[in-house]
């Protein structure tokens, strides 16, 4: 089969698309043919050995997939041959990744694929939705009424994170780096969107939420702290999943007395029951319509290696490339 594969850590270039043989399933195993996948930033951090995992040798890079069951094995119930499926959490912590033709992975990862929903669009929900499901409601646990802000809004999490808190009846202000980028938050559902290369983000949140707001999602790798802290309502909740190497100040005073929390966390560190919840949840979203992909282009997957070279330079080097996520098919 084809795949895009590594043999060892290395930049966007080291990437390899040729043969590999194909996966076998273990008992508790799908074997799964890949009909899209997409690119998440911890996909180029572990192929760039940024972020350290065990890899499989050769290392097939991608977390997302979406595809159609081919062969199941002899301890999975819950699946059967011609199954449309979807879902995360591969490449990672010594699993095989998806950037391939095939793929086998535990059963526990994959999540059925209603009826009118897309392989590209699946693929290109799969990491991020979970992410904004497990950050909104399992961490911040957002209430209808709430205000929320997240930088980034026509970012891969940022997208989902405009949507998800929309369905929860929150009152949602995001960021855009251009005007196109703004009236792609808005279409997702964004009440107010600063478009902070020309106006000041602090006054963008003063006008949209006087008191300040309830939740402050960062998707920043370099979070400005002080700014967070001084946004936030009383009783605040800041939720941080970026930036491994920040080591920004911190306004301890300002955070205690305003009674704020703080709340870190990594989709990957959530139970596979976790995440099947969340996914049952986003599947319903996407068959109803109140859910959508925000897709910024398609590859084919022969070019995994420049799909990767875009997203490392859109979220480490913030060049304003994407608008979105990189969908790739076999
Ligand atoms: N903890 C977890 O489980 C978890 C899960 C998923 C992702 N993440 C992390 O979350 C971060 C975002 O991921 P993503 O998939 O959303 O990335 P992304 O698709 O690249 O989106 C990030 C967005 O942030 C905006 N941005 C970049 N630099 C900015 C700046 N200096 N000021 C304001 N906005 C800026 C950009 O939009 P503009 O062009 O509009 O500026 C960009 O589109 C990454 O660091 C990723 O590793 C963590």
């Amino acid at each position: 089969m084809k795949a895009a594969y590594i043999q060892k850590p290395g930049p966007a270039d080291t990437i390899i698309y040729g043969d590999l043989p194909d996966p076998s399933p273990a008992p508790n195993q799908l074997l799964i043919e890949v009909k899209a996948v997409s690119v998440n930033p911890i996909d180029t951090y572990i192929r760039s050995g940024k972020v350290a995992m065990e890899l499989p040798q050769p290392f097939v890079v991608g977390c997302d997939f979406a595809g159609v069951v081919l062969q199941v094995g002899c301890e999975v119930q819950a699946f059967r041959v011609g199954d449309r499926v979807w879902g995360s959490n591969q490449g990672l912590l010594g699993r095989q990744g998806t950037f391939s033709e095939k793929i086998a992975i535990d059963a526990k990862w994959a999540y059925p694929m209603p009826d009118k929903v897309s392989f590209e669009t699946a693929a290109a929900v799969a990491l991020v939705g979970i992410t904004a499901h497990l950050g909104l409601f399992a961490e911040a646990q957002l209430r209808p009424g709430q205000s929320l802000f997240v930088p980034g809004g026509s970012g891969g999490v940022g997208s989902m994170v405009i949507q998800m808190a929309k369905i929860a009846g929150a009152r949602v202000v995001t960021t855009a780096g251009n005007t196109d980028k703004a009236t792609r938050c808005r279409a997702l559902g964004a009440d107010a969107v600063i478009c902070y290369r020309e106006e000041s983000i602090e006054h963008g949140l003063k006008a949209f939420a006087p008191e300040g707001v309830d939740v402050w999602w960062e998707t920043l790798r370099e979070p400005d702290m002080d700014l967070a802290v001084a946004s936030l309502a009383p009783r605040g909740c800041m939720i941080l999943m970026a930036g491994r190497e920040a080591r920004p100040a911190f306004p301890v005073g300002p955070f205690y007395v305003k009674q704020c929390q703080l709340r870190g966390f990594v989709m990957f560190g959530a139970s596979a029951e976790q995440q099947a919840r969340c996914a049952e949840q986003i599947g319903h979203w996407l068959s109803q319509g109140d859910l959508k992909p925000n897709i910024d282009r398609r590859l084919p997957l022969a070019e995994t290696a420049q799909a990767h070279q875009w997203q490392a330079d859109n979220t480490v080097e913030s060049s304003g490339l994407l608008a979105g996520k990189i969908v790739l098919t076999p």
